[in-house]
């Protein structure tokens, strides 16, 4: 049988070429000239696309899933969004705990349906807001949260038990939770009713954003912690978001976004395991959260082919029974890195695309950047179009009335499974270096990225990748309003960390110190209560409940785990 892509070729692709060839390098993004000086289209990541894509395209004897069943490439629920839209989850925190409690009530109020509470960077490196180090920074890229009595001014008149809430926190992740499971406790809530997310995803911090404070080992300790007291404490609490978003936002391609975050949740499950925990007890809550770029095709694919891969995992890695472990549950972000501070109102096209990939590759929960995020933290009114993006896309554009609508598509099935297939390579290559742990102590997937982020780089600088207001269509004009934050929270901060400190009992502080040192120098094992005796979250909830501070927490943590220092890598 001739060949239907030369058939074509010669008897209709020849004569269009002859009569207009294909645009030269730089026209627009995604086409080169090959060796041969024919047009050659890649992907943002710069995997290669063909012009045309047919049945013989289509894995061997190809029959997918349907919505809602295994191995769930198209879907985990059989109604797609007919059942539950995605949640509407806007990321969102700045200056105090009073400011950010207003604008999470403007948000609810807005229709957005769940919260995500983005922290100041005092707070993710586990420092108080009167540290030294933390001067400039106090309230800047998200809410500053010092204390139990912050943590509950930030949810004042938001009922914790009926409200989803995840918070963006990593190394101090225990802490914080900690603080909050302490709130709803003082709020009178079920602990086994509250649902929501924390981030708590240590590796991607080595890998990518680099807001640890500790070594790895002791790190994945704290994680283990939160899983095995989640299990059992908060069932309905998802205690960790294995993060891809911010491997992305350093450089990544799409396929090593897919392939890092799914080989972290490996490395979770596998401490997790040797802790002793069983399986079924700990995965059904084993969350995700990607990043959704540009390249339209290559994000649905991405997210279509994780679905598939993380219920291989899940079954034949790990033997799981429960279906609510097979499935990939995650939350999409669209991508900061992929706005631009020029003609910053473009950014709601681009924003708009890269959510309607998340919602067609069937995101559970998504959060759409603001236009002007480029240039600060969001502007109110910015913040409210990006919601409305969300609702346009749910209410007007019909995407949601189908499940997995680009299922069967020669082109969106064949990058899937060349997506499933590039991820096996790297898992059989980390495989190989001995788990994630390892090849971080190597730097295996920093080199990965920075070459990748590279060539992206110099790409766009040699005019083969567009972007639009960038390096093509520009104008001048000047930058928007934008939020402005000063340094007023540093000083109620501060004065409020006085008060506190003179008001508490600072003996029952230090004394609930030493207790979480104690727990913390010893090494947990297996329990059959399900938590082990040195597991850190009770003596975590007793020095929160305490009032100790954020930052007099993560020191004594400190003491006994010390500080980490990434090796330089060639
Ligand atoms: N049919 C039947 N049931 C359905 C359904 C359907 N079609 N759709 C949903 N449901 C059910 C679900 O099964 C679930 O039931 P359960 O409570 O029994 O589990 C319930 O409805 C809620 O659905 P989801 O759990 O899918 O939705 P959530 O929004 O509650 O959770 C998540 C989504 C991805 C699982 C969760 O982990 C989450 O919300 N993650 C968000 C994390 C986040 O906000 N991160 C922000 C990070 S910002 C950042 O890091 C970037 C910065 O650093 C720059």
């Amino acid at each position: 049988m001739v060949d239907e892509k030369q058939r074509w070729a010669s008897e209709t692709l020849a004569p269009t070429l002859a009569k207009a060839a294909e645009q030269p390098i730089g026209s627009r993004t995604g086409i080169n000239l090959n060796a041969e000086g024919n047009a050659q289209f890649t992907s943002i990541s710069g995997a290669p696309v063909e012009r045309l894509y047919t049945e013989a395209d289509l894995p061997h004897e190809w029959q997918p899933p349907d919505p809602g069943e295994p191995p769930y490439t198209r879907g985990i629920h059989a109604t797609g969004y007919g059942g539950r839209l995605w949640t509407m989850r806007q990321f969102s925190g700045f200056a105090s705990p009073e400011e950010t409690n207003l604008r999470y009530k403007y948000l609810l109020a807005n229709g957005g349906n769940g919260l995500s509470v983005a922290f100041d960077l005092p707070t993710l490196m586990g420092r108080d807001s009167d540290d030294p180090l933390s001067e400039g920074e106090v309230g800047k890229c998200g809410v500053a949260i010092d204390s139990l009595e912050d943590m509950e001014t930030l949810f004042d008149g938001i009922n914790l038990e009926t409200t989803s809430v995840s918070m963006t926190i990593n190394s101090p992740a225990c802490v914080l939770w900690a603080m909050y499971l302490a709130v709803a406790e003082r709020q009178g809530a079920d602990l086994a009713k509250l649902s929501g997310t924390l981030q708590n995803d240590i590796l991607k911090e080595y890998i990518a954003q680099k807001e640890y404070l500790y070594p790895p080992a002791p790190s994945m300790r704290l994680v283990v912690d939160t899983l095995e007291y989640g299990a059992v404490i908060t069932p309905r609490y998802n205690p960790i978001s294995i993060s891809g978003y911010h491997i992305r936002e350093a450089g990544s391609t799409a396929l090593q976004e897919l392939a890092f975050t799914l080989y972290d949740g490996i490395e979770y499950v596998e401490w997790a395991l040797r802790r002793g925990m069983k399986i079924d007890d700990f995965a059904p809550r084993l969350s995700f959260f990607f990043n959704s770029h540009n390249d339209f095709f290559e994000e649905i694919a991405k997210f279509r082919a994780a679905r598939k891969l993380w219920h291989s995992v899940m079954t034949e890695r790990f033997g799981a029974k429960n279906i609510r472990s097979h499935w990939m549950r995650f939350h999409t972000q669209t991508a900061g890195v992929s706005l631009t501070a020029q003609q910053p109102k473009n950014n709601i096209a681009r924003v708009a695309l890269q959510a309607l990939a998340a919602v067609l590759g069937g995101t559970q929960s998504l959060h759409t950047d603001a236009f002007d995020e480029a240039l600060a933290l969001p502007t109110e009114d910015a913040a409210r179009i990006a919601l409305r993006t969300q609702q346009i896309l749910a209410y007007e554009s019909g995407v949601a009335n189908v499940g997995d609508p680009l299922g069967g598509s020669y082109f969106v099935e064949k990058l899937t499974s060349n997506m499933e297939e590039g991820a096996r390579s790297y898992f059989k290559k980390l495989d190989e270096i001995g788990g994630m742990v390892r090849a971080i102590e190597q730097g295996y997937p920093q080199r990965e990225i920075a070459e990748a982020s590279y060539r992206y780089q110099r790409a766009v600088e040699a005019g083969e990748k567009t972007i639009v207001g960038v390096n093509s269509f520009t104008v001048e004009e000047p930058p928007p309003e934008t939020l402005y934050i000063g340094e007023s929270v540093r000083e109620a901060q501060t004065a409020k960390l006085r008060s506190l400190r003179s008001r508490r009992s600072n003996q029952a502080v230090d004394r609930a110190l030493s207790a979480l040192c104690r727990a913390a120098e010893r090494e947990p094992a297996a329990s059959h209560t399900g938590i082990s005796s040195a597991n850190t979250m009770p003596a975590l909830l007793d020095c929160v409940r305490a009032l100790a501070t954020v930052g007099e927490i993560c020191t004594a943590l400190e003491r006994v785990f010390g500080e980490y220092q990434e090796a330089a890598f060639a």
